[in-house]
């Protein structure tokens, strides 16, 4: 059993480094999740810890619960408040005990032994069934199989979910980093994407959709750009009210939820914990729910009236990219549909010319002089400045920022200086003029400036990256590739790890 868990409580250590031990040696345990009472069940029982953990806590309270291991994790199960999915060992036991209360957990059976984790993207192909296991089971792994347990210690049949609903789909690739894999599937993602919903079909009921007057998206991180990507494409085809609201936000604002509104809850993993909470509020409260999740089985789609899915396939690296392609492009289609705008064609032509093309040297190197960078842009490119910065932040570690151009003189121009880079996305016929004036106002303070654009010239005095020419509309989906491209290639720069940042996980299950 092993965790490579995003510390919630204390330092980074190898004392607070799952597994963690009972301090009778008895039993150890990897946990993902939060006890929130952790503290008052620390003083109750007068445990004396190595670590400042809550998972310390728990092992702890299992081993002092009567009966056999399973009643003691029933019992321990009980008392801890918060939410968990847990793998112990028991001394001298060949088995691994499972529980789950909220966290996410899933179990694979096959031929060749049996394996559990919070994400099934892990499993690969060797496994014949995969369960899912819901808040109160318990679970007894053993080499040649698992048996499901109820909280009375009653044994459960469980079906296992359709493999056939699972992306396991590996495309054969020598790169080093999945990070630059997964930027490069992106031209494939999308064809994929296309074909899903435009040949095979994909199963929703978008006459009952349209009865909704208005759209609220809710998401965390790069999820929450796609939505905010997404509302404009609602907004503009279907000339209905769309908000955007970052998930961590949405739980606990006071919402007035409405019945004429669907609200869309978008997460790659499916089991981002702020997501998954804010569908729940909103569900528990009888109203509208859809999910746009990348994994068929996954804890918010348990919350859906709708599921609209996404084709990204398996995403490893922890810097989503193909992932938001993916959701910007099937809001896109799904924002089409709604409309009843015949929009295929033109989608069509744009998946099967579209290529991604990778920054040249002679524009990386010119980039890595700079440590402070803005990239500006208005309307739809302010999106993707926003989500090209949030790339650069997370894996370069670079301190920058993304504004919408106009904002500059409202104060971040105190900023820059001769050390400042501008990277300028220009993809909007009509906000030419506008943007040029704001990368004058940068200019004139010192700022290098580089444009990122398919207009031929752009801004004479500037660098420029030029861009494949396709409909205004689905240059967010094109201007986003090379900024991608640009955070890995700093990151190697650096010398870091793309794949893997630091302080970061790839599914937040926790809040
Ligand atoms: O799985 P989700 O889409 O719900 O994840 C949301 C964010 O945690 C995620 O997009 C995060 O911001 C990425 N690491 C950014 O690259």
């Amino acid at each position: 059993i092993g965790h490579t868990r995003w510390a919630t409580h204390g330092s980074i250590s190898e004392a607070n480094a799952h597994p963690h031990l009972s301090v009778d040696g008895q039993f150890a345990i990897v946990h993902n999740g939060i006890i929130e009472n952790f503290e008052e069940l620390k003083q109750r029982y007068n445990f004396h810890l190595i670590s400042e953990t809550d998972t310390e806590v728990f092992v702890n309270l299992i081993s002092q619960q009567n009966g056999d291991v399973l009643d003691k994790l029933i019992a321990a199960s009980d008392v801890a408040r918060g939410s968990f999915s847990i793998a112990l060992l028991h001394k001298g036991e060949n088995k691994i005990y499972l529980a789950k209360q909220g966290s996410p957990l899933m179990v694979a059976v096959g031929k060749n032994g049996c394996m559990v984790a919070s994400d099934s993207s892990v499993f690969g192909n060797d496994f014949d069934d995969i369960f899912c296991m819901e808040d109160g089971e318990f679970a007894i792994l053993e080499k040649n199989g698992v048996t499901f347990f109820d909280k009375n210690k009653q044994k459960i049949e469980k079906t296992p979910i359709l493999r056939e609903l699972f992306d396991f789909d590996e495309q054969n690739t020598q790169e080093k980093y999945f990070m630059l894999k997964e930027i490069k599937e992106q031209s494939a993602v999308l064809r994929k994407t296309y074909f899903k919903f435009f040949s095979q079909g994909v199963n929703i009921d978008i006459q009952a959709i349209r009865k909704f007057k208005s759209f609220h998206l809710v998401a965390c991180g790069t999820a929450y750009h796609s939505c905010l990507m997404g509302a404009r494409y609602i907004q503009e085809l279907c000339k209905k009210e769309c908000k955007v609201t970052i998930a961590s936000e949405f739980r606990y604002s006071d919402n007035l939820l409405n019945k004429n509104c669907l609200y869309i809850f978008v997460s790659q993993s499916g089991e981002t914990a702020d997501t998954i909470a804010s569908a729940k509020l909103v569900k528990d409260s009888g109203f509208s729910v859809m999910c746009v999740t990348n994994v068929p089985y996954c804890s918010l789609n348990n919350y859906a009236d709708y599921i609209l899915p996404t084709f990204a396939g398996r995403e490893v690296a922890v810097a989503s990219t193909k992932a938001y392609t993916a959701q910007v492009f099937t809001l896109l289609i799904f924002a089409s549909m709604l409309s009843g705008k015949d929009m295929q064609e033109k989608l069509k032509r744009f998946v099967l010319n579209f290529e991604i093309a990778l920054l040249d040297d002679k524009i990386l190197q010119e980039i890595f002089k700079y440590k402070k960078i803005f990239f500006i842009g208005r309307g739809q490119d302010y999106f993707t400045c926003l989500e090209g910065s949030l790339k650069l932040k997370e894996i370069a570690y670079i301190n920058c920022l993304g504004i919408p151009a106009g904002e500059l003189k409202h104060g971040t121009l105190a900023l820059i200086d001769e050390d400042t880079l501008i990277i300028a996305v220009a993809t909007q016929e009509n906000l030419k003029e506008k943007l040029i004036s704001n990368i004058l106002e940068a200019k004139s303070r010192g700022a290098k400036v580089i444009v990122l654009s398919q207009f031929e010239n752009f801004f004479k005095e500037a660098l420029q990256i030029n861009l494949p020419q396709f409909d205004e509309f689905l240059m967010p989906i094109v201007s986003i590739v090379p900024l991608q491209h640009l955070a890995f290639e700093y990151s190697i720069k650096l010398g870091l790890s793309p794949d893997k940042p630091r302080n970061l996980a790839k599914s937040v299950t926790v809040e």
